[in-house]
């Protein structure tokens, strides 16, 4: 052969051949990416239905690969794309979010959100659990919450009678930033007095079966905690008046009140059933029940205008 056709011959074989190794690589690659694309969540949930556009936002959203597992165990739900938008959203409700918004359409986002946090969308007294009792000042109690029978706090301390009417109790702790609150509004002219706050278990069964017995259970549900579920069990909770305005159904009224709703939070207090809240707190409201819970906790609450029952589900239980 000369060299003239071996010349050739390479070129007839070489160059198909190089063509051939080129297609079949790009093929391979195209095919491997196609591949891992598939593995990919962004795959995974636009399979399941959500556009790109929302398969990014939810990946966006849950950083966590176990809550993007879930998204795609449940079946597509466009509300997801909304209520995830909502400031205290937790995932671990995200069920019952979903299932509240299937009853209720008419509710707006934040309040779904703020509900089931706070258990409402469980009947009043359902699903009961025990309190957490190391929480200490932001131990939480209420309808779904309840305290031992023979619970008592630590440090209990006889408030002094310049500020409470005799025989009242509060932890040392509550009563110092009392002192301090009171010392406070005193400048202010206001004058306040504590006439209700540490309860035995036992009290507090006095005081709400005699108003089941006047009035009857479902309105004494609303004023008045079943025994193991009331705050004044843990000694963090007064029911504070002024001097000269010593009755529930004024104190709202009373410059004591909007100085407690202005200043409060700063000695660590915050009102525990304020108006037009009681969907979430479940009692109406109650213009005198403050509750201590130290200065951090207590700014929060008054800088977001949220409930303890809020704060807690979001601040406390969602973050542990
Ligand atoms: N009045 C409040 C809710 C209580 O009984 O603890
Ligand atoms: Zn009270």
């Amino acid at each position: 052969m000369t060299k003239l056709k071996i010349k050739k011959q390479v070129w007839k074989i070489g160059i198909p051949l190089l063509l051939a190794i080129f297609v079949g690589c790009y093929l391979g690659l195209t095919m491997y990416k196609e591949f891992k694309y598939k593995q990919t969540f962004e795959y995974k949930l636009i399979e399941h239905g959500y556009t790109l556009n929302e398969a990014q936002e939810l990946l966006n959203f849950y950083k966590e690969d176990k809550k993007i597992a879930y998204i795609l165990e449940i079946p597509k739900n466009t509300f997801i794309l909304e209520i995830i938008k909502e400031k205290y959203y937790i995932h671990h409700n995200l069920d019952r979010y979903l299932s509240y918004k299937e009853e209720h359409n008419n509710i707006e986002n934040k309040d779904i959100v703020a509900i089931v946090n706070v258990n409402r969308d469980y009947d009043l007294y359902e699903n009961i659990k025990n309190c957490d009792l190391e929480k200490g000042n932001i131990l939480n109690v209420n309808k779904y919450y309840t305290l031992p029978e023979d619970y008592a706090p630590e440090n209990l301390k006889n408030i002094g009678l310049q500020y409470a009417y005799a025989g009242n109790k509060i932890t040392e702790e509550a009563n110092d930033a009392y002192v301090s609150m009171w010392n406070a509004a005193s400048e202010e002219e206001l004058k306040l007095i504590v006439n209700s706050s540490y309860r035995t278990h036992e009290s507090q069964t006095e005081v709400y079966n005699n108003i089941k017995a006047a009035n009857g259970q479902k309105a004494a549900d609303k004023v008045a905690a079943r025994p193991g579920h009331s705050e004044h069990q843990t000694g963090l909770a007064i029911d504070v008046f002024e001097i000269k305005n010593q009755a529930t159904s004024t104190f709202k009224d009373s410059p004591a009140y909007t100085w407690l709703k202005e200043n409060a939070y700063k000695f660590g207090f915050i009102e525990r059933y304020p108006e037009n809240k009681e969907y979430l707190t479940g009692y109406s409201f109650e213009s005198w029940h403050w509750r201590y819970v130290g200065e951090k906790a207590a700014k929060i609450i008054q800088e977001e205008n949220i409930t303890f029952d809020e704060y807690y589900a979001y601040y406390i239980e969602n973050q542990a």
